[in-house]
């Protein structure tokens, strides 16, 4: 079975082909960070717009990389949300009527269960029931999977997502958008100690976040700091580590408690080496494993929509082709 997958739920636009008997057939990308770093964010109006440009050329290109026709497509599964509506809804016309044209199901596809997915089409080996933390742009979860399709809540951002933290704090910083990559690249020229900042509601119990207050913090002291590179570097340090430990403080407490064996960490913070590396140290000395996809299926992908499609095509395939969009969505409303 071959399940072309479908993303446009922000600024990525990105179409793959998974074979359920060859894996990963082809993946393509197309990022419209250019597109926005002129005005330091995404500009959901110009996102959609552009998803609609790129589409077409990139699902032609990905069937011609996967030497594939449309016809041998037997499902087509795309992001329903959460995302920015506009964003989601091109990608959600688009795939229901390529299924409607070719005559076969479509499969809505939750936008973070992917994320939590992605680690699995490189390893479908990680042992059930496991705890995931998915970092990303706009959520930051600690989830207890007891199977695919059941998911527990154990902990998440009562405010900015971690990712968003990283992209203000680089604002702030004057670095360019996307500001996590750069912001991490930047921390390396950082000195330790100078600075430290403070690690958001790890004093209390309870696996939520809240980083909105550590991107103040940081306006603060560099708002009264001389504002030199090596300043700009530090502090960039001082944010990275407190951001990172939080979240491994978290997740090593929630690993405790549940006893899991296994840990995924997802999502496009989940690129950040300090994060991989430490929490991988941390989990290791109470002997749990810890997975993480490669860095192309942390960020944005298709690759974890056409993956998530096939897996959940008997549960989830659709033939009312009906377009329904939800920018907002709790993982939990997919249990059954
Ligand atoms: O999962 P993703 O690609 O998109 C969403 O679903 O949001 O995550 C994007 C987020 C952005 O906030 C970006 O700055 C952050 O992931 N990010 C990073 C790194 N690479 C991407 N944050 C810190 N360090 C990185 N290396
Ligand atoms: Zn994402």
């Amino acid at each position: 079975m071959k399940i072309l997958g479908i993303e446009s739920s922000c600024d990525e636009t990105a179409i793959a082909i998974y074979d359920s008997e060859q894996g990963l057939l082809a993946h393509m990308l197309h990022s419209q960070a250019a597109l926005h770093s002129e005005y330091g964010g995404v500009v959901p109006e110009l996102a959609a717009r552009d998803h609609i440009r790129r589409l077409i050329p990139l699902m032609k290109k990905t069937l011609s990389n996967s030497n594939c026709n449309i016809q041998d497509i037997d499902g087509v599964a795309y992001t329903t949300g959460p995302g920015l509506m506009g964003s989601l809804l091109v990608g959600a016309c688009f795939g229901e009527s390529l299924a409607w044209s070719l005559s076969i199901p479509s499969i809505p596809v939750h936008h973070m269960e992917a994320h939590l997915l992605a680690p699995l089409l490189e390893d479908p080996e990680i042992r059930l029931p496991f705890v995931a933390l998915l970092v990303s742009g706009g959520h930051t979860l600690l989830v207890e999977v007891k199977k695919i399709g059941k998911y527990k809540i154990l902990g998440e951002s009562l405010d900015d997502a971690v990712g968003e933290a990283f992209d203000k704090t680089a604002k702030i910083l004057g670095l360019r958008y996307p500001g996590g990559p750069e912001l991490a690249a930047l921390a390396t020229k950082g000195k330790t100690g100078v600075y430290k900042f403070p690690r958001p509601m790890t004093k209390k119990p309870g696996f939520d976040f809240s980083f909105s207050g550590l991107k103040t913090y940081t306006l603060n002291e560099w708002q009264k700091s001389k504002k030199t590179d090596q300043v700009r570097a530090n502090i960039a340090l001082a944010f990275e580590d407190a951001a990172v430990e939080t979240l491994i403080l978290k997740a090593i407490a929630a690993m405790k408690i549940t006893n899991t064996r296994d840990f995924i960490l997802a999502g496009g913070v989940a690129a950040n080496s300090k994060l991989r590396n430490l929490i991988k140290k941390e989990a290791d000395k109470i002997s749990v494993k810890v997975h993480f996809p490669s860095i192309e299926y942390c960020t944005d992908n298709a690759a974890m929509i056409a993956y998530t499609g096939y897996l959940r095509f008997e549960s989830c395939k659709k033939i009312t082709r009906e377009v329904v969009c939800r920018p907002r969505w709790s993982l939990e409303e997919l249990n059954d």
